[in-house]
């Protein structure tokens, strides 16, 4: 039997022993067929790290019962997120009303039932605290995605997106089976960049007015990692990092 096994701590529930027999899958797994391929692509997942950090970090799957965190977060780090936030170039304005996000859920989990989506909560200790998306997945020869992700200033600085962002690619390369996945960021966000920076991805060059952000066409750095970049495991060296760079400190 197939199994796969993940670097992550923790994997859904249900899993018994942290590995996913290909056969137990089917029930919450697609199977893709795509010119005689099939590739199964690791939708719904939820997973833990629960001792790297002061608390334990998690993605899950975006839910209509996000709602109310999500307008609560949003409406307080309106400041915080504007300067960096996407935004539709008809509609041009930071968005914290419940229509839209309703909008947004909806759409991010059709796209997900169809692979090319996987919108996930940060959780923090339990709560509501950012969110990490990988989209505009390109199956075929491509095997491509973006990611995107944003954090509640309340707990920025503590590694948690760089922590989550290392669960989510090795998912997306070890599971799901993407090969290579962009983040792409205004020059000027220096804390965005450092996330990718201190996860190895490696900087492309510029893509010029490439998404319309806070309300104007902006140009972006081009990041990106392949599977090969990630292949012993991105979480696992990212462990490695925090632990040396805690020990030096003492
Ligand atoms: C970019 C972002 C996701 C980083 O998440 P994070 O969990 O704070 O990541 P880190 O803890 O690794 O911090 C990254 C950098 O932020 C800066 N930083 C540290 N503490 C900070 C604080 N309290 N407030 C703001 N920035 C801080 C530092 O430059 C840090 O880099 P360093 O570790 O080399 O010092 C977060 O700043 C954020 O959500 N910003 C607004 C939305 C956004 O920019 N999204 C990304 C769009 S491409």
């Amino acid at each position: 039997m197939l199994l796969i096994r993940l670097p992550v701590a923790t994997i859904p529930a249900r899993m018994p022993d942290r590995r996913f027999a290909a056969s137990e899958w089917r029930g919450s797994m697609w199977t893709r067929h795509d010119g005689g391929v099939s590739y199964a692509r690791g939708w719904p997942a939820t997973i833990t790290e629960p001792s790297l950090l002061s608390w334990p970090v998690t993605l899950r799957p975006l839910a209509a019962r996000d709602a109310k965190p999500w307008r609560e977060a949003r409406v307080r780090n309106a400041e915080w997120l504007r300067p960096w936030e996407p935004t539709n170039p008809e509609t041009p304005l930071y968005q914290t009303s419940l229509g839209p996000y309703i909008a947004m859920v909806r759409t991010m989990r059709r796209e997900a039932r169809h692979g090319v989506t996987m919108p996930w909560v940060v959780l923090v200790d339990g709560r509501f605290a950012g969110q990490v998306t990988v989209g505009n997945i390109v199956w075929g020869s491509a095997r491509t995605a973006s990611v995107g992700y944003w954090i509640d200033e309340l707990y920025a600085g503590r590694e948690v997106i760089p922590t989550v962002l290392a669960m989510a690619m090795d998912h997306c390369f070890m599971v799901v089976g993407l090969h290579r996945i962009e983040a792409t960021i205004r020059p000027e966000n220096r804390a965005s960049r450092r996330v990718v920076e201190k996860l190895g991805f490696h900087e492309e060059g510029i893509r010029r007015r490439s998404l319309h952000v806070d309300g104007a066409w902006r140009d972006h750095v081009c990041y990106a990692i392949t599977a090969e970049d990630a292949a012993s495991g991105l979480l696992p060296r990212w462990r490695s990092t925090v632990r040396a760079a805690r020990s030096r400190i003492g």
